[in-house]
């Protein structure tokens, strides 16, 4: 659909104090399947992701490791950038919260704050988790611990506060006229309570580390890494500057793509910083579930964490993105394990798309001189599966529009087991001799079904998807979703002999 809104969509910014594992590959990559998808929808689309650079932590993690802070944020911050390239993901742009750019773009927006006197100058005393990066209350500990079992810290010290108090109503004001704020749904009861549980001031400084950005006229202070942040979404369309091209192209976002443990500060603190500076809040904030492996919790703090790399060496990568997106519902939490991946690879590639591709485009090749069939008149049993595979676009933007990627690809697949029954009641392999127009009007819509399912499944699996279009001969500019209301596949066209595009995986004794 050409005309409609640019779509700007963000992953969070990563921590740099570890190395990439499956499930920050997990975000990026749903990330990547709406970017793609509104792309070939017609829209203008920005994909941001990066590396979130400063605070404690990442101080902490440096001297460990014997070198200079920004050296050791140049190493980690280059897996993330070489983890986004290998699982093949389009993201515009990738920043970094170290470049000046976003140095230049926090201390612009404290500077506002404070013009508006939304930050003062105070004192605190609290409870902070350097692992979480977090202040929590008495209330919240559990057993002198964070409700997230990090350990606590009684700290002291003179602060900047932002007002967050005074944005309660305004923030229960803004979720209740914006429905689609928070996502899903539950999560959007959760955060309305929490803001009517009370809002205190936040504390926006510290001075008991030096690893972040200085406090504009006070270098004694360094900005709360959590500001830091959550400002590089609008640091990369190029704030201050709110007159420049991106800004007012792309802002407010029309995406916060986050995991659950961050929803409160995307949600809560980032909507009230904005309004706070006069600035628009994101149009919408979705928290995906969490992963566990093999049923055990998975975190870079615990240790346990598996590099994307092994898994696409061992499964390839089309493999490793479709089990992302298909085996969780978006949104719940769930399970990473082998059994799983090679299930999803084997039942639903292998027997399910791949075979169905293999069969038509092999018949064609056999029975057809290798040219796409010409189709005869055709029967209900062919409207039907037309009418099933073109209705497709419709039900799978409407669950884009709700970040339901998994409801995409159930959608996708009831066709793909529509076109099975379809090839086994018409079995076109026993018409060759007695019926051969109607082989020909069989094979032709069975490979139309495939043009329409293979540009559909173009932002799941880039890689294959590519490999069946070329199969189908179909030019690179007739591979968007207006290509799917256009013109079905010519017949006459020569097809190149068919190759299989999803692999079975057999386990290694
Ligand atoms: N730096 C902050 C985000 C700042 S955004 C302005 C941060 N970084 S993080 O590296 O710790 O985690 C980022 C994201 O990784 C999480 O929000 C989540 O999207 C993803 N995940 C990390 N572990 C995860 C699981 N075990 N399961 C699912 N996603 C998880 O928080």
């Amino acid at each position: 659909m050409t005309g409609q809104k640019p779509y700007y969509i963000t992953t969070p910014i990563y921590y740099v104090n570890g190395s990439p594992h499956f499930a920050h590959a997990y975000t990026t990559v749903a990330c990547d399947v709406l970017a793609r998808f509104m792309r070939l929808d017609g829209r203008k689309v920005m994909f941001l992701t990066g590396t979130d650079e400063h605070g404690q932590k990442v101080e902490q993690s440096a001297r460990a490791a014997g070198i200079s802070p920004q050296e050791f944020c140049d190493r980690v911050s280059a897996e993330f950038r070489e983890m986004t390239a290998l699982m093949n993901c389009s993201n515009d742009d990738f920043i970094r919260t170290t470049e000046p750019r976003h140095i230049k773009s926090v201390q612009a927006l404290w500077e506002e704050l404070v013009k508006r006197d939304e930050i003062y100058l105070g004192k605190f005393a609290g409870w902070y988790s350097v692992r979480d990066e977090a202040f929590y209350e008495e209330g919240e500990l559990i057993d002198g611990k964070a409700p997230t079992g990090a350990p606590v810290e009684w700290v002291e010290e003179e602060n900047y506060f932002f007002r967050l108090s005074r944005w309660q109503d305004r923030l229960l004001e803004f979720y209740e006229r914006n429905p689609d704020a928070v996502g899903p749904r539950s999560r959007r009861n959760e955060v309305i309570s929490f803001v009517k549980g009370g809002l205190r001031d936040l504390s926006v400084s510290r001075t008991s580390f030096k690893w972040g950005i200085p406090v504009p006229g006070n270098p004694n202070h360094v900005i709360y890494v959590w500001v830091d942040a959550l400002t590089n979404y609008i640091t990369a369309l190029g704030y201050p500057d709110t007159k420049s091209e991106g800004y007012s192209t792309f802002w407010p976002a029309s995406l916060h793509m986050v995991g659950k443990d961050i929803l409160r500060f995307h949600t809560v603190y980032w909507p009230a910083f904005l309004m706070a500076a006069g600035l628009e809040p994101p149009e919408r904030v979705y928290a995906h579930g969490w992963w566990t492996v093999e049923g055990e919790k998975m975190s870079k703090s615990l240790g346990n964490f598996i590099p994307p790399k092994e898994l696409v060496d061992a499964y390839g990568l089309d493999a490793i993105r479709y089990f992302m997106m298909r085996e969780l519902p978006f949104g719940n939490d769930g399970d990473l394990s082998r059994r799983a991946i090679i299930g999803r690879i084997n039942s639903d590639l292998a027997n399910g798309i791949g075979n169905l591709a293999q069969r038509v485009l092999t018949l064609v090749n056999k029975n057809c001189e290798g040219r796409v069939p010409v189709a005869g008149s055709l029967t209900d049993a062919d409207e039907a599966l037309l009418s099933a595979v073109r209705g497709l676009i419709g039900t799978v933007r409407a669950d884009f529009e709700e970040q339901a990627l998994h409801r995409a690809l159930e959608h996708i697949w009831e066709v793909v087991a529509a076109a099975d029954r379809y090839i086994d009641e018409m079995a076109p392999w026993a018409l060759r001799k007695t019926d051969a127009v109607r082989m020909a009007t069989v094979l032709h819509v069975l490979a139309e079904t495939i043009r329409h399912l293979a540009i559909l499944l173009q932002p799941f699996i880039p890689g294959s998807a590519d490999k069946l279009l070329g199969q189908l001969a179909i030019p690179e500019g007739s591979r968007d979703f207006i290509a799917l209301t256009g013109a079905p596949l010519q017949a006459g066209t020569v097809l190149p002999k068919p190759e299989g595009v999803f692999p079975r995986y057999v386990e290694k004794e």
